[in-house]
């Protein structure tokens, strides 16, 4: 396009009307993430061996292991790769890693309440959000050290306004939900204190500098194999299109009482520009519309093994193998086209349903305030 013809659309009144208030890109110089496994880019993969490190898992786009809990990218890759920035790499992994772009705390299993069974002997990841934080601060004041010493491991540091300028990307809450449901807590007493402790989190952030937060709720996940076939439903007990009605309501109700925390933090740190994106929604409509969308068998595992309604056996999950007469044999072996499935492996997403999920919430139709993801640093 000419410049003369491009400057004209530019100043026209009505498209004028459809850029946000403030237009300017926003040039997120890093990516800080904390989280769980929907963000997890080789943490828990490289701390525990439990780990699903083998193939299938990455076999869509990395072609091998990628300590991605999908076949492919996650949407915090596709975050990276819009803002022009390399895959952000895990803290945890001590192997190639790089950190002069931002940093990844996400540890799959995480919670953000401190769980009393952990792994290696219990469920959860001991790298809850308050862990994730310590690490955090730890990584900002020693990579600052290795900075200064210079030498070959600076290249692979943060510069120090890094931190005042990057994106802190927030996805967590999925396993709290799972673990107060399954372990029989109680609701009133568990989110009120877990969402004072993801306020705590943000505030501390915000207190060394942080300013830009995009903060993901969480998903339907009563749509999930792992969460159905531990449920045992009555019939009436499923929504039109299968979910479990009880688990999709928890989540909204934590989704409500996460979105009256971040109204709060937004009055208490006046600075900050806080995006919330309301995944649940969009992950819905794509279980809801999934045919319209090109995808097929919205409630089934892709990689898995027993086949049935849900190709999900908790005890032959993808990338299980059995020594069968002295010869390792694959059980939890990946469907024929991964490119038309939503679930992964009964837990996680492929890589399509995360590449169909960020292109529409990297737009802004589901944040509030409904900012593209390269203008979230904007006030709302
Ligand atoms: C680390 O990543 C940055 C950005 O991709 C790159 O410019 C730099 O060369 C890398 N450092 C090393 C030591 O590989
Ligand atoms: C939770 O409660 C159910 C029903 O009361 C019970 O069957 C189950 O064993 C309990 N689970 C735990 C972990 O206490
Ligand atoms: C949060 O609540 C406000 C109303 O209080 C609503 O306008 C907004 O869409 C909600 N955001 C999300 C992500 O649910
Ligand atoms: C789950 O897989 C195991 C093999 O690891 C098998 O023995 C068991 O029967 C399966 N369970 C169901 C419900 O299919």
């Amino acid at each position: 396009m000419r410049p003369l013809l491009l400057g004209l659309l530019l100043l026209h009144p009505f498209l004028l009307l459809f850029l946000p208030v403030s237009s300017s890109q926003c040039n997120f110089p890093a990516i800080f993430n904390l989280g769980d496994s929907n963000s997890d880019t080789g943490g828990l993969s490289s701390s525990f061996s439990i780990g699903p490190v083998t193939l299938p898992y990455g076999e869509t786009f990395f072609r091998y292991p990628a300590g991605r809990f999908s076949d492919g990218r996650l949407i915090i890759d596709f975050i990276a790769e819009r803002l022009g920035l390399p895959r952000v790499s895990s803290y945890l992994d001590s192997l190639g890693t790089n950190f002069s772009h931002g940093a990844n705390f996400a540890t799959a299993l995480s919670t953000i309440s401190p769980q009393n069974s952990i792994l290696p002997l219990g469920s959860y990841s001991p790298f809850s959000l308050d862990v994730q934080l310590k690490q955090f601060l730890q990584f900002k004041w020693r990579s600052q050290l290795v900075y200064k010493q210079g030498g070959i491991f600076k290249g692979l540091m943060p510069k120090e306004y890094y931190f005042s300028k990057a994106l802190y990307t927030i996805d967590i809450g999925q396993n709290d939900l799972t673990a107060l449901y399954f372990l029989n807590k109680s609701v009133e007493e568990y989110l009120p204190s877990a969402l004072k402790e993801f306020s705590e989190v943000i505030k501390s952030i915000y207190r060394i500098g942080g300013r830009y937060f995009w903060i993901h709720n969480t998903g339907p996940l009563g749509c999930l194999p792992y969460v159905l076939v531990q449920l045992q439903l009555k019939p009436t007990q499923f929504d039109r299109i299968g979910c479990s009605i009880s688990f999709n309501d928890l989540a909204r109700k934590f989704n409500k009482m996460l979105n009256e925390t971040v109204i709060q933090i937004r009055k208490d740190l006046p600075l900050a520009a806080i995006t919330l994106v309301d995944i649940f929604s969009v992950k819905y409509s794509l279980f809801r519309h999934a045919k319209e969308y090109g995808f097929e068998h919205p409630l089934r595992a892709c990689c898995g093994f027993g086949g049935g309604k849900y190709n999900f056996n908790a005890t032959a999950r993808c990338g299980k193998t059995a020594n069968i007469n002295g010869i390792d044999v694959l059980l939890g072996k990946s469907c024929k086209d991964p490119l038309k499935r939503i679930n992964w492996d009964g837990v996680h997403y492929t890589e399509s349903a995360n590449k169909w999920i960020f292109d529409r919430i990297s737009a802004g139709r589901y944040s509030d305030p409904p900012v593209p993801l390269g203008f979230a640093c904007h006030l709302k």
